[in-house]
């Protein structure tokens, strides 16, 4: 069959991790679709993170897999994922504060190439058109030759962004892409991700604390407490649904 998007499904199967006695995801079923925006929310330690490094690759599961259209990926090293199309940008800040925005674009996709391409010996062309492209697609271009570490906040959040892009990924996760930012630049935010979803096609899995982002972005949402799945679909069902607000809703500002 011909691909006719860029996008990929993501399934957990059972997806289960320990660590030690202690079960911080516990049997997740998920099924998010080619090019869909779905939202993971739950308050703090239900396992989001986790969930996210499991799905990257970053950890591996005590029990259950995780799949990228027919390929399990779990199991897999992060940098493998990364290649088969599972990107992300971090909670925390990942850059280098002494380099060029550009450079940091440029160094995170020689880092990715070298391990696709065996003997990669410069920087070559393609490698800097692609970051100017991400740059441009991000708003970074007019900052392409400034040092990463003078940027903005929400510009370095952006950055994090255009480096996750650059390899074209299927899949993007995004670890509360809005923790620390004003209203402001939360908002710039926003709309920068849906402007790259509208543009890219690609499927995103985030996770926010910010209900407003979630309802402002997410088709479909997973309450996660406690490690479990408690509550799965549409925003307005997730909004209204008694178990959610108890468990989690009722404590956020809304
Ligand atoms: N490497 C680890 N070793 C032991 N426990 C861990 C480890 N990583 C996570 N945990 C525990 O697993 C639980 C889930 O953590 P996780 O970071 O996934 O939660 P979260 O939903 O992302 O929370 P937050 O909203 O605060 O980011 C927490 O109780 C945490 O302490
Ligand atoms: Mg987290």
């Amino acid at each position: 069959m011909i691909e006719t998007t860029t996008a990929a499904s993501l399934t957990t199967s059972g997806l289960t991790r320990r660590f030690g006695a202690f079960t911080a995801v516990n049997n997740v079923n998920i099924n998010v679709k080619e090019g869909e925006i779905r939202a993971v929310i739950g308050p703090n330690g239900a396992g989001k993170t986790t969930l996210f490094n499991l799905m990257t690759g970053h950890i591996h599961p005590s029990a259950g897999e995780v799949r990228m259209g027919n390929h399990v990926i779990s199991g897999r090293r992060a940098h493998e994922v990364a290649q088969m199309g599972v990107t992300r940008a971090f909670q925390t800040t990942n850059i280098f504060p002494s380099m060029t925005v550009h450079e940091n674009v440029v160094t995170a996709l020689l880092g990715f190439s070298r391990r696709t391409v065996r003997f990669w010996t410069r920087p070559g062309e393609q490698v800097e058109k692609r970051a100017d492209e991400v740059l441009d697609l991000v708003g970074l271009y007019e900052h392409r030759n400034h040092k990463a570490g003078i940027l903005a906040h929400g510009d370095q959040r952006a950055l994090e962004l255009a480096i996750a892009l650059a390899p074209s990924p299927k899949i993007l996760l995004l670890d509360e892409p809005t923790a620390g930012m004003s209203p402001y630049e939360t908002q710039k935010s926003v709309d920068l991700l849906r402007k790259i979803w509208r543009e890219l096609k690609l499927t995103i899995i985030l996770s926010e604390h910010d209900m407003d982002v979630v309802f402002g972005m997410a088709q479909q949402i997973t309450v996660l407490v406690g490690g479990s799945v408690l509550a799965e679909g549409e925003p307005s069902a997730v909004r209204s649904n008694p178990e959610v607000i108890s468990a989690y809703l009722g404590g956020v500002d809304e």
